[in-house]
């Protein structure tokens, strides 16, 4: 069985203030390490120490939106893994569609970073998923290919126990325009399917896939209802309680 994971990408959102008071909504909600359902959070930088510090002892773990791939130096601008794990993170999402196109990162340097968060005993969620040209020009499972590929070089099967994939098509991200049910399952069974004859079935077995991009209240239950959807990463909803919470009850709900 793979228990769900509900992790929530607050992206450049909130404050101090905001942030503090949606993580005790969720605290309330999610007291305890859950069986049914994993529940993640993914502040900006300056918050993290701040809110895992809230969260501590509940069931919300806390994860970083990026990080860099050396320990410390002359990397101005730069945050390292330890970093992450030194103010509480368990967790750090890695090669979001926003980084790579916005700030140019390649799947080489993404890898990069993959390999140094597992190294310290962070667990990642990392980010694939097509653009819409890709998609209206058949291209997606080339895309998904060439990023899990490119994304997982020299990452051991046993290192798997600590990777999850986030399938973010890019054109549902933030849009409004949600994948249906279908193109999700395509693309996670897709995903599954590479998992396995670059690993083997029992890493595929065992692998969370996440679907990300316009994930709200009404759509999560067919989403997450889907054989080979294991959860959500929630930009947008993520920020409000009355959205998020909802979506927590149905990854619990999800389970098959
Ligand atoms: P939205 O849920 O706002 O579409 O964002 C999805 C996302 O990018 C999560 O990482």
């Amino acid at each position: 069985m793979r228990r769900p994971i509900i992790a929530g990408n607050w992206k450049m959102n909130t404050c101090r203030e905001t942030g503090v008071a949606l993580v005790a909504a969720l605290k309330a909600e999610v007291p305890a390490p859950s069986d049914s359902v994993e529940v993640v959070v993914c502040p900006p930088y300056p918050y993290l120490g701040l809110i895992a510090a809230e969260a501590a002892g509940s069931g919300v773990e806390v994860g970083g939106q990026n990080a860099w791939y050396e320990t410390s130096g002359a990397f101005t601008g730069e945050v390292s893994c330890e970093m992450l794990q030194d103010v509480g993170c368990q967790w750090v999402v890695l090669g979001h569609s926003e980084r790579r196109q916005i700030n140019g990162e390649s799947d080489e340097l993404i890898n990069t970073k993959v390999r140094k968060a597992l190294s310290v005993g962070l667990k990642v969620i990392l980010c694939v998923g097509e653009l819409l040209d890709d998609r209206e020009g058949n291209r997606t499972e080339v895309v998904l290919e060439t990023q899990m590929t490119g994304g997982l070089v020299d990452v051991s099967a046993e290192q798997m126990a600590s990777v999850v994939i986030a399938y973010e098509p890019v054109w549902a991200i933030g849009t409004g325009k949600v994948a249906s049910d279908e193109q999700a399952e395509d693309a996670h069974r897709f995903l599954r399917g590479w998992l396995e004859s670059r690993f083997d079935g029992n890493v595929a077995a065992a692998t969370r896939i996440l679907y990300g991009g316009s994930v709200k209240p009404d759509n999560a239950s067919g989403l997450l209802g889907q054989p080979n959807v294991d959860g959500a990463l929630v930009g947008g909803a993520s920020l409000k309680p009355e959205l998020f919470i909802p979506i927590i009850r149905a990854g619990e709900t999800s389970v098959s």
